[in-house]
């Protein structure tokens, strides 16, 4: 048998880790493969809970978040710690996954040792380099050099072909986070008590209609978090609704969160869920209230409309599919939109068809083809 191709996965948030987690396992199994694994450690608890769900134990883990850490310093930690482990390791390809720190740097790190990159979630634009901020820019980084780019969808394969993006390197794919959602409600299936912490909660909001809340955007921090406070506070003031809002781990949102909503009574702010209690969340909400990126992949999926709280998306297919809806900041709006999707049944049903513009579920078995005839 010929020689393993040697892939190295960086990855280190939250979201990468849920949206490569289906990959490592079939990169694991796959005897084409020598699969290796570097965290970063950019997220510590909340990466911590993925990695421990997928069973996924790292080669390398760079542990260096630090609290309320800076854009500057963490990429500078980033590169160089993820330099070492490339010198070390050697691989004959790097995959970085969407946007974040870890990916742009894990990325610029392996352009550095001229080892070719590999990017998941490739091509998403919002078109302002400032929402989303930083991650506009490190996707496009990523993706001015990559050699193979795994776009979800056909729109964003199209971005890359705009940007003169060589059409032989680009693969439409599907997203892996709609992998990921298979295998997590398939675990659940199997033994629900991997999604029966929430039993509590839901208990004591029977017969209320259940919101559930994300929000960590930077681009956000500030006025737009009070103002995300605020509307919060003004819809749970509605005695037929319940919001549950597990509470990015960012002290920057903990901070106005706590300050603005802890006591109200309609209101659970609970600590961040693992994945298969917030895939459960997902399942029992009305509706979602976000300015998440994956949010908005997975919600349609499971035909629950999203209001996104944010100004532009780069995931503009669940915008164009009726499913989400961009609401921005503005307190007013957001309660606005809030309202009409809970007191207006057409509104509401035109918007909760399940689609889903973001995959089948079978991205994985395309990524893995591509990286062992590249
Ligand atoms: C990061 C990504 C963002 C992604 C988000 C997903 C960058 C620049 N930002 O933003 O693209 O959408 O993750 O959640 O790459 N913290 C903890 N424990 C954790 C995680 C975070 O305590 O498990 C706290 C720490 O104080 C940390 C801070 O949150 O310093 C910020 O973490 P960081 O990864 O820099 O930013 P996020 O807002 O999480
Ligand atoms: N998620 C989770 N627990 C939570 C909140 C979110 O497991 O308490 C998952 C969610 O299912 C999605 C991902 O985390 O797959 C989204 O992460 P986040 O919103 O932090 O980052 P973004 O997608 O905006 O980069």
């Amino acid at each position: 048998m010929s020689t393993p191709i040697k892939i190295l996965s960086v990855f280190g948030t939250r979201p990468e880790a849920i949206k490569f987690f289906p990959l490592v396992h079939a990169l694991d199994a796959d005897e084409r493969f020598d699969s290796r694994v570097c965290v970063s450690g950019q997220h510590r608890g909340m990466l911590d809970q993925v990695l421990e769900i997928a069973g996924i134990v790292p080669h390398h883990d760079l542990d260096l978040m630090q609290p309320d850490q800076t854009l500057d310093s963490l990429t500078a930690n980033l590169l160089t710690g993820i330099g070492k482990v490339l010198d070390e390791e050697q691989p004959d390809w790097v995959i970085v996954q969407g946007d974040t720190a870890t990916a742009m740097s894990g990325a610029l790190a392996a352009y550095y040792r001229k080892i070719p990159v590999a990017h998941v979630e490739a091509g998403l634009r919002s078109g302002n380099i400032h929402h989303p901020w930083p991650e506009e820019v490190n996707r496009k980084i990523v993706g001015s050099f990559a050699a193979l780019h795994f776009a979800p969808t056909e729109t964003a394969a199209n971005a890359l072909k705009r940007e003169a993006v060589d059409p032989a390197g680009i693969h439409v794919t599907g997203n892996t986070v709609i992998d990921a959602l298979h295998w997590i409600t398939s675990e659940i299936a199997r033994k629900p008590d991997l999604a029966g912490n929430l039993a509590e909660l839901e208990q004591r909001f029977a017969g209320k209609r259940i919101i559930g809340v994300t929000s960590h955007r930077r681009e956000n921090f500030g006025g737009g978090m009070e103002a995300i406070a605020d509307a919060i506070r003004r819809i749970a003031e509605r005695d037929d609704v319940a919001m549950i809002f597990p509470v990015h781990l960012n002290p920057n949102v903990r901070k106005v969160m706590n300050a603005e909503l802890e006591g109200l009574d309609n209101v659970a702010l609970i600590e961040p869920l693992d994945y298969p209690h917030f895939a459960r969340l997902l399942d029992i909400c009305t509706l979602m209230l976000t300015d998440s990126g994956g949010v908005q992949e997975e919600a349609p999926a499971l035909g629950k409309p999203v209001l996104v709280m944010r100004e532009t998306t780069e995931r503009p297919e669940g915008v164009e599919a009726g499913t989400a809806k961009l609401v921005g900041t503005d307190a007013d709006r957001i309660v606005a939109e809030c309202t009409r999707l809970l007191d207006d049944e057409a509104a509401y049903s035109a918007m909760s068809k399940a689609h889903n513009p973001f995959g089948d579920g079978k991205s994985v078995a395309r990524i893995v083809e591509a990286l062992a005839s590249a």
